[in-house]
């Protein structure tokens, strides 16, 4: 296979991150300072965006950089395929599926789009989707619907915030799956953003199935905030970033593709390999940058060497109901009341009450973000859902309770100056 060829003086380098003292640093200011480029001065509340990458995984990202600018024909001739596999089947492995249902793609945006176009919808089918879709894919629904294919429906499940329980959740999907015997594809979040709720997956995807539905689910939030296992899981289709909670650079999520999802299924771009594997026309969308995606391999690797999820997420769950305490305690903020099973373990939403000067409307949410933190070195989301102001907290492993008292103090000197 001309993949595998090895060039003299370009033989691909089989890398691996230095773990060396991680398992030492500790959760905190130590790592903080020592593996992130983050500012020192700022109490960053905000992982859930965009991620933080480790320093030691941007080191090896400039070194597939270097290599590729050494010779660019024989990297995206020869190498970087190889690279790419090297990184699928090791993520495929961490998410339990077979690598050859896994494909790398840019982020969730791009794989939940390919997907969604490439549906051999009929018309008169119907796309589900509900009050908590992420807003991206919201419109990707509505486009799709009105703009490329006007003669299927668009169903949207309104759902009330917080949701009582699991149990609601399922029972309204089960309600509108039987309303709507055309709906042929679900849209769920299994991390809804930005009102950070797990869905009870498992059971959504078995009962649309029973209704003869496909399951595309937007796990986005969820690779290293939750244990994946996606052949038992049993969704059509699966799509999570690796540059949220994997420490990965931004430009890499898993696709998930069933082998049945795998005949219908089409990458964002027809490319060189048009009727060829599925990994080989993933891998050739025109010429793009293929790094962040083989760096998932690095960022894989320092989750796990930092102490894998579970040393992670009890450091960021115990962190988050700290804070959330502390902030009810000392500022008033009300959280949200999820059902403890619904609640993401990085990410809590704290109401803020109605605010004379910032009515409801997105030009007074970030005239609200630079009141609250433009002149601070603190740094949360503030969301609106269903109608209210919420405060979106992210903990992270760099954190510290003193970050917590930090927001905790521009939280009580802005409310000080509220009416
Ligand atoms: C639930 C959900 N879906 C999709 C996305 C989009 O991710 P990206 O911008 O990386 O495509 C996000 C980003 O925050 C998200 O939270």
């Amino acid at each position: 296979m001309a993949f595998m060829l090895s060039v003299p003086g370009n033989t691909p380098v089989d890398r691996h991150l230095d773990t060396d003292g991680l398992a030492q640093v500790e959760f905190g200011a130590d790592i903080k300072e020592k593996e992130f480029f983050l500012r020192p001065d700022i109490s960053f509340f905000n992982h859930g965006s965009y991620g933080a990458v480790p320093r030691r995984v941007l080191k090896l990202q400039e070194e597939y950089n270097r290599e590729r600018e050494v010779h660019p024909d024989f990297w995206f001739r020869l190498n970087a395929k190889r690279y790419l596999d090297q990184a699928r089947e090791l993520v495929a492995q961490y998410v339990g599926a077979h690598t050859d249902n896994i494909q790398l793609v840019r982020n969730a945006t791009t794989a939940i789009n390919c997907v969604v176009r490439s549906y051999p919808f009929a018309a008169g089918d119907a796309l589900l989707r509900c009050t908590f879709t992420y807003g991206a894919i919201t419109n990707l629904c509505e486009d799709f619907t009105s703009r490329i294919r006007p003669d299927v429906e668009s169903v949207n499940l309104q759902l009330s915030f917080p949701p009582a329980s699991e149990d609601d959740i399922l029972k309204e999907h089960e309600k509108i799956l039987s309303q709507h015997p055309n709906i042929k594809v679900a849209i769920i979040d299994h991390i809804t953003s930005p009102s950070s709720i797990i869905m009870p997956l498992k059971r959504l995807v078995d009962l649309c199935h029973s209704h003869g539905v496909k399951v595309i689910v937007d796990g986005a939030h969820c690779l290293g905030q939750l244990p994946l296992d996606l052949e038992n899981l049993g969704a059509d289709v699966y799509t999570a970033n690796a540059h949220k909670w994997l420490y990965t650079p931004r430009g890499c999520a898993i696709l998930y593709l069933s082998k049945e999802s795998q005949a219908w299924a089409q990458p964002p771009n027809t490319s060189w390999q048009i009727g060829r594997s599925l990994d080989k026309q993933f891998f050739d969308q025109g010429t793009q940058d293929h790094i962040p995606m083989i760096c998932c391999k690095h960022g894989l690797e320092f989750y796990q060497a930092v102490g894998g999820m579970d040393q992670i997420v009890k450091y960021t769950r115990t962190l988050a109901d700290e804070a959330v305490k502390l902030i009810e305690a000392e500022v008033g903020l009300k959280p949200a009341a999820l059902p403890k099973s619904m609640e993401a373990p990085n990410l809590r939403l704290l109401e803020f009450p109605p605010l004379k000067e910032f009515p409801i409307s997105s030009e007074n949410l970030w005239k609200l973000h630079r009141a609250l933190f433009g002149e601070t070195s603190v740094f949360s989301l503030i969301v609106p859902v269903s109608g209210k102001f919420y405060l979106r907290i992210c903990t992270q492993i760099y954190m510290t309770r003193e970050d917590v008292a930090s927001l905790v103090q521009v939280l009580k000197d802005f409310f000080s100056t509220q009416a």
